[in-house]
């Protein structure tokens, strides 16, 4: 980032002059530049500075609710002193009168987030100015979140670019930005957690002790310095923050959480049908195909290549009758084309951005000459989402929004691509009376597109969109699940992957994938088969690859590898219950899906830099291979008991082990106190009704909460939903498992509970003339009717 790195003076507050209570917070006055501290929450809070002392009334481009959408907080200001302390219920903020530097401070005086330099801005340049805060970095604290990055885990001593950007092919570990820009992190140290949300849309930079070791600063070269605090002080209370802030993903179909198999190539009507046939043929589970570009007809936007796909609503159809859902890709760039109804349409409209001297912007993507819709207006996402409609009444059910940072090639795609850009800066964008540059927007330009496509396909379809998008800001999930672009057929970007859904998770986006078996390249059949085991636990599941390699589909490594895929994916369906309901989670609270440990053992620092280690929901913990030709590896388990998923073997953490993994197996393991819903086989999603469901216990205290509904309309919205919570409590030579009072609307079909009570001995059967024991497992099984009642089993232990 050139420009941020340009020497230049930059001012600073000097002494706080006086203060006012204002609403739902306090404004401080520095004789000429003001500070604003709001108070949204009794844990978050809001800091903005004025220059010059007006707060501009502007948009917040990223926000789910404004500052008087939240209820009015009580917090008290106390004067001692130098300095002066604002006090909610959890956390105070100091501002010391001298400097103007503010920190905040838990119930128990421990302080986080202190300024260094603290708050500093450069001169008036062009209408905006460079903004810039740097703040301390206590002992023992990491960085984690950022969005979408290569690189490790903890995100301490690195610096890290917001800047939607679509990288060369083939990006390493130093490679930074990628497509997502989302200002977003979470700090961590033992018994303090806390998010930052940097709420600056231009282009921004986080520096998290590279540069001057033990302070880390965050600075834009635009816009004002405007950042929310959001405290723990554990993580789940900093999701939780960032939910109330940014928002959450609205629950997805439930089909959308079973296995996408997606090609660039799949270019004729013929190849779709025999895709889907043969993972019908084969076994393999699959919900959705994905149509890449080759389904247009020259690349136009919402159209159908005629050679092709001939008759696109008999095929989607004949794909829905057998189980499929159709989601077609929607790039940005509209062919400038007088023939082709998008371009004229959006010309009358008006709706093309244009550049500084008033000419509408043109660039180069897949069909050459391009012009590129302008989603900050709400009547352009308007008209974009009713283009929705056409692919809707064909039977598209989901929308694949890409190349929306947005990427502008050098030349046109017929004569290969050149570098790859982006819209000029000075562009114009922006609501009438609100216009800005490109250079404010350009990180939204993804969240635009996609908001358009979830509003108009939600309008069209009835029922819950999905839609995947590759770009994005601060907030994208509350329109679109996201995957990390173009990885390679590499081990490295299998390993890369950990860490990246893991920090996106943590970054409030928690409907995340990669490209399984990588998208450059050919996959060699260890690889194909490690990754599909990583990605058939991960959040959003899709196989995927570019034009030109070899197929990448779960059959196409021989049959060993065939047998792996359809094991993992057939584990992935008979987990969708627990899956939908850490879903539901998301949706309510904005808990990641996919958690790095240290989500629920803050206070275990060997967990920080354990990126190669993933907890699905707060049970099950995966341990993905991702060498060549290994077998075994190391697996770190927190304190507390562990199964392993496998041979139901206990162990006692923490601890370290050496994994036996040969090709067929992912090293698992299993909390003790966990209950893990369960269904049977299935094709896909929604094949048939959950019966029976399995209630896979293992012994120790635990809780779960499962959640069912139709799976496809919005009718949850209004009620129809229900849940049951299970718990699980182990008391000397007994243990209880309870099943709570089923609540909510949503009355599931009449259906069988099969109970598996792993890790117990004969005498665990007593008192239980139905249930069966297998001693080689240690496995006992139990099976009634469930007729929605409470009940509570009790069984002997050793
Ligand atoms: C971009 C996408 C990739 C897609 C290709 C062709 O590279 O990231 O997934 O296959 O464009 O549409």
């Amino acid at each position: 980032m050139s420009q941020l790195s340009k020497k230049e003076t930059f001012s600073t507050l000097g002494t706080l002059r006086s203060y006012e209570r204002a609403g739902r917070g306090i404004i401080l006055d520095f004789g000429g530049p003001r500070v604003a501290i709001t108070v949204l929450t009794q844990r978050v809070i809001r800091v903005r500075l004025a220059p010059d002392g007006t707060f501009a009334a502007r948009r917040s481009w990223a926000v789910a609710r404004a500052d008087d959408q939240f209820p009015q907080v009580a917090f008290e200001i106390e004067e001692s002193g130098g300095a002066l302390t604002l006090k909610t219920a959890s956390l105070a903020v100091l501002i010391e009168r001298d400097r103007g530097s503010l920190s905040f401070a838990d119930a128990e005086g421990k302080p986080f987030c202190a300024d260094e330099t603290g708050m500093q801005w450069g001169e008036p340049e062009a209408g905006t100015r460079r903004v810039a805060c740097t703040k301390r970095i206590e002992a023992d604290e990491h960085f984690f979140g950022f969005g979408e990055r290569t690189g490790p885990l903890d995100k301490l001593n690195r610096q890290l670019i917001n800047w939607a950007t679509d990288p060369a092919l083939g990006h390493g570990p130093g490679t930074d930005p990628l497509y997502l820009a989302i200002p977003v992190f979470m700090a961590l140290r033992h018994g303090l957690a806390y998010g930052i949300f940097f709420n600056n849309t231009w282009r921004s930079r986080f520096d998290m002790g590279a540069r001057r070791p033990g302070t880390w600063t965050m600075e834009a070269e635009g816009g004002e310095l405007d950042y929310y605090v959001v405290f723990g002080p554990a993580p789940q209370q900093v999701s939780e923050g960032f939910a109330a802030l940014l928002g959450t993903m609205p629950l997805p179909p439930r089909w959308a959480l079973g296995y996408h198999q997606s090609r660039w190539g799949h270019a004729t009507e013929s190849m779709v049908r025999e895709l889907a046939g043969e993972f019908r043929r084969r076994g393999i589970p699959c919900d959705a195909i994905h149509l890449d570009i080759d389904h247009m007809n020259g690349y136009r936007v919402f159209t159908w290549n005629p050679q092709g796909f001939p008759d696109p609503q008999t095929l989607l159809s004949d794909l829905r009758r057998n189980g499929f859902h159709t989601v077609a890709i929607v790039d940005p760039g509209v062919k400038s084309d007088p023939d082709f109804r998008v371009y004229r349409e959006g010309m009358e409209r008006d709706a093309f951005i244009r550049r500084a001297d008033g000419s509408v912007f043109h660039g180069y993507v897949w069909p050459d000459d391009s012009v590129f819709a302008d989603y900050t207006r709400p009547e352009v996402r308007e008209w974009w989402g009713e283009m929705q409609k056409a692919f809707v009444d064909a039977g598209i059910s989901g929308i694949w929004n890409d190349m929306n940072e947005p990427t502008v090639f050098e030349l046109p795609y017929s004569q290969g691509t050149g570098e790859v850009g982006t819209i000029d800066l000075d562009a114009i964008q922006g609501p009438e009376g609100e216009q800005t540059i490109h250079a404010e927007v350009h990180n939204l330009y993804g969240q635009g597109m996609a908001r358009a496509s979830y509003e108009g396909l939600r309008r069209y379809l009835g029922e819950r969109p999905f839609v995947l998008t590759r770009s994005g800001f601060a907030g994208i999930q509350r329109w679109s699940a996201c995957w990390m672009g173009d990885n390679s057929s590499w081990w490295e970007h299998l390993e890369m992957a950990m860490p990246q859904l893991m920090n996106m998770g943590l970054s409030g986006v928690p409907f995340v994938g990669t490209d399984i078996g990588g998208f450059v390249g050919n996959a060699s059949a260890d690889l194909f088969a490690r990754w599909m085991q990583f990605g058939a636990l991960s959040p959003f599941c899709r196989g995927h690859s570019m034009i030109a390699t070899e197929h990448h589909e779960p059959w196409s490594f021989g049959p060993r590898v065939e047998a792996i895929c359809r094991e993992f994916l057939r584990l992935r369906y008979r987990l969708l219950p627990y899956l939908y309901s850490l879903f539901w989670e998301a949706a309510r609270h904005g808990t990641p899906v996919l958690r790095p440990l240290l989500y629920h053992f803050p206070d275990d620092l060997a967990t920080y830099q354990l990126h190669d280690q993933a907890l699905l929901g707060p049970q099950l913990l995966m341990a993905p291979i991702y060498h060549p030709g290994r077998e075994h590896r190391y697996v770190y388990l927190p304190a507390g008991a562990w199964y392993d998923w496998w041979s139901d073997e206990l162990i006692a953490g923490p601890a370290h082990l050496l994994a036996h993994a040969p090709l067929e197996r992912m090293p698992l393991y299993v909390r003790a106190g966990a209950i893990i819903p369960g269904g049977p086989d299935l094709s896909y999603a929604d094949e048939r009704a959950l019966d029976p469901l399995t209630l896979d216990l293992y012994p120790g205290d635990g809780t779960f909460t499962l959640y069912e509904d139709d799976g496809r309309s919005f009718e949850y919205e209004r009620g129809q939903f229900c849940t049951t919570s299970y718990t699980l409590r182990r008391t000397g030579g007994r243990l209880d498992f309870e099943i709570g009072p089923r609540e909510g609307a949503y009355i599931p079909p009449a259906r069988q509970i099969v109970i598996r009570l792993h890790g117990v001995d004969e005498q665990a059967m007593e008192g239980h003339p139905g249930a069966s024991f297998d001693p080689e497992h240690r496995l006992l099984t139990l099976q009634f009717s469930d007729d929605g009642s409470t009940r509570t089993l009790r069984f002997k232990m050793q």
